[in-house]
């Protein structure tokens, strides 16, 4: 995979509009990198990043409460590993679903509720 891939096309895309964006990723060094080249890039937006790892429950609310409201969220985060099936173990399974399901399910939970009492 590209080291900036999918969500930063679409974090750029959206601030390219205008829209303020926060960007998402495991490590600091990650995000600050993609945060640094979307500013440089020239975008109106305004961009920010926090580093949480959103397969697991700290890091989803780690994000949510440095940025607890949001119009439009872009469940992003995915993980695979090209292994023969029978070498796939249940530790994996539940990394994979945590990480490629229930971060997404975790933040659209919070953001849907936050945008529910605000309208
Ligand atoms: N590329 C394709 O052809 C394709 C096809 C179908 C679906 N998809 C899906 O589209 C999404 C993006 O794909 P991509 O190709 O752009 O993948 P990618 O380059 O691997 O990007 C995935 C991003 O998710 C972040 N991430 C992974 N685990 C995370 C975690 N636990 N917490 C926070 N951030 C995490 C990674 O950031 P860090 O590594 O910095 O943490 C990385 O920026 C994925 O969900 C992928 O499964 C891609």
């Amino acid at each position: 995979m590209s080291p900036l891939g999918i969500g930063f096309a679409i974090a750029k895309a959206l601030a390219k509009e205008g829209a303020s964006v926060v960007v998402n990723g495991r490590t600091e060094q990650r995000v600050n990198e993609a945060v640094n080249k979307l500013r440089a890039s020239g975008v109106r937006g305004k961009v920010e990043g926090v580093a949480a790892d959103v397969g697991a429950v700290g890091g989803t609310d780690k994000l949510t409460r440095r940025f607890p409201d949001t119009d439009i969220l872009v469940n992003n985060a995915g993980i695979f590993e090209v292994k023969p099936f029978e070498q796939i173990d249940d530790d994996d399974w539940k990394r994979f679903f945590e990480v490629n399901v229930l971060s997404g399910v975790r933040l659209s939970r919070h953001y849907l509720a936050g945008m529910k009492k605000r309208n």
